[in-house]
């Protein structure tokens, strides 16, 4: 159907295009198992959410050598987390990174591996917790930002704010049918870096595109050039 074949163009897209990122090499959790993989992509996840990958990147790597675990971020001061981020900006978000170590750290019961778990730490919110729910732990669930929204509202044609809540269920919706069961964060992934790499604001380069036969924004303003694939 459909979907299977959405999905099967997502991944092997995404299988060959996908960047070589820091925080995607994890994996090997060494005695702390999965948990620094989280942990890894939870530092990445709230730092690019107003920064881009290349800014990313040089911070990610520092911060990981300066706090290789939850552990030792949790033990550290508020003041030491702040001039790691200088430059970053929203500070609120390294504040929350640990408050939510500690919280994590204090629990005792590792790192929160669901939605519904993750949910419960400070700063995390849907997105977050799907992305590291579904990277980190193979949670089979969406994790929607503003380039998937991108992605899907072309894909179906979807129109509406995506500031007002019923539009955002839309998608949230959507997303978590499509969302691949035995890949999820590979998936979710894939429709990120469509959207920031190919699904573009502008120009996108649907020529590239491994799901443009199916896209409906696509099709409509290939019939009516007074439709632009630009409204997202
Ligand atoms: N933007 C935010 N998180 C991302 C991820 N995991 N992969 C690609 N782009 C992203």
């Amino acid at each position: 159907g459909e979907v299977r074949s959405i999905r099967a163009s997502l991944l092997e897209w995404y299988d060959i295009n996908r960047r070589d990122l820091p925080w995607r090499r994890g994996g090997d959790g060494g005695e702390e198992g999965e948990d620094k993989g989280a942990y890894g992509v939870w530092v990445s996840e709230v730092m690019l959410q107003q920064t881009r990958v290349q800014t990313v990147i040089e911070y990610y790597n520092r911060w990981m050598l300066k706090w290789p675990s939850l552990h030792h971020l949790a033990s550290s001061s508020l003041e030491e987390v702040n001039e790691m981020w200088a430059g970053l900006g929203y500070y609120r978000r390294a504040r929350f990174l640990l408050e939510g170590a500690k919280m994590i750290v204090t629990g005792g019961e590792g790192f929160p591996r669901t939605v519904a778990q993750l949910l419960k730490v400070p700063g995390i919110g849907e997105y977050t917790a799907g992305a590291i729910a579904s990277i980190a732990f193979k949670e089979v669930v969406p994790a929607v930002d503003g380039n998937v929204i991108r992605v899907l509202a072309r894909l179906k044609a979807i129109s509406g704010n995506p500031k007002d809540s019923v539009t955002m269920k839309k998608f949230w919706r959507l997303a978590g049918q499509l969302v691949d069961n035995s890949r999820p964060g590979d998936f979710n992934q894939s429709l990120m870096e469509l959207g920031a790499t190919v699904c573009t604001p502008l120009n996108p380069a649907c020529s590239s595109c491994p799901i443009s036969s199916k896209c409906q924004a696509r099709s409509i303003s290939e019939k009516d050039t007074s439709v632009a694939v630009t409204d997202y």
